[in-house]
């Protein structure tokens, strides 16, 4: 199997194309066979995605390829971080497409398991994160956490990468994740990457792809909110219920459900109280989790930490 992954990926460097691997064996051998042609302290990075790529997961193999000689990243939907009522068969799938983009983007291996390789029969180990996963997003969708950690943990254990790449848009996700890496000695840099927004404001998602055309023009509003409050803050406002309210105004002008418009400390995602006033250097996360028609969107800022959310162009209005 070794000696096949090492000849295969003699064959990637040829063609500039990535390898695509699907089982877990493979990606093994694939991710062994680098780490031999590459020689003593040769990394790879690592970006996990479920596919349905957009410019945000590619900005995330750029910034893996930054830090690595080979980027792998894997695309599987993993069903179980999909509770019962959530969107796991109609999640977009487009394995040839997302393949392409990888192609431009450097990555060099590609692993697409399916679902009985990455669970066969018998498995029973879940990986649990403690109070971090129970926070914003945690009661909303109960195990969703312990899916990913599961997920990611067999993921590693196969890569074995030096540095793994995750977007900040799941802020949760990652901060949940840097622990578990952390808990349980894997030998990786869990890095966190910029979210990446269309020119108005809205966060890429492959969920995006659900709204339709009204859909899409109220989903700005969730950036919209973010910027008024990282407005307000860089304007020197430091009430956190003042903060909060302006995003929780913008989201509900649009939102048939808002799951929650949180303001939290973005190291132990501990709610902060509205009456709460920000101390000298304190950042703040506002945490946006709400729906527009059927799609749940997900966005986020760290006030005193990030950028605006909107960029405001300075040429044309
Ligand atoms: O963020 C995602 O796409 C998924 O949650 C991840 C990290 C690939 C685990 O399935």
């Amino acid at each position: 199997m070794r000696k096949r992954a090492l000849g295969l990926l003699v064959m990637v460097e040829r063609t500039g194309e990535p390898l695509l691997v699907r089982t877990p064996e493979e990606f093994r051998a694939a991710c062994d066979a680098q780490r031999l042609t590459a020689g003593p302290g040769s990394r790879i990075g690592f970006v996990p995605t479920m596919g349905a790529l957009h410019d945000g997961h590619l900005s995330l193999v750029r910034i893996a390829r930054a830090r690595a000689p080979m980027v792998a990243v894997s695309i599987f939907v993993n069903p179980t971080q999909f509770g019962p009522n959530e969107d796991l068969d109609r999640y977009p799938r487009d394995l040839e497409g997302d393949v392409a983009k990888l192609a431009r983007a450097g990555a060099g291996l590609v692993f697409a398991p399916d679902p009985a390789s990455m669970y066969p029969e018998g498995e029973e180990t879940r990986v649990r994160v403690g109070p971090l996963a129970d926070a914003l997003c945690g009661p909303l969708r109960p195990g969703h956490f312990e899916g990913v950690t599961t997920v990611v943990s067999k993921l590693f254990a196969l890569a074995g990468p030096s540095v793994a790449v995750f977007g900040k848009k799941d802020f949760q996700q990652l901060a949940v994740l840097r622990r578990m890496a952390a808990d349980m000695f894997f030998p990786v840099e869990v890095v966190g990457a910029p979210i990446v927004r269309e020119s108005d404001g809205l966060a890429m998602s492959s969920r995006n792809a659900y709204l339709d055309e009204g859909e899409r023009v109220r989903a700005k509003a969730l950036s919209r909110g973010l910027s008024a409050a990282w407005g307000a803050h860089a304007a020197g406002e430091r009430s956190v219920g003042v903060l909060r309210g302006l995003v929780q105004r913008a989201v509900a002008s649009v939102s048939e459900r808002i799951d929650y418009v949180a303001a939290v400390d973005p190291r132990s995602l501990r709610a902060r109280a509205d009456d709460a006033t920000l101390g000298e250097g304190e950042t703040l996360l506002l945490a946006i989790a709400a729906h527009v028609g059927k799609t749940r969107l997900l966005d986020n800022v760290v006030l005193g930490e990030d950028p605006s959310p909107v960029v405001t162009s300075t040429t044309a209005p």
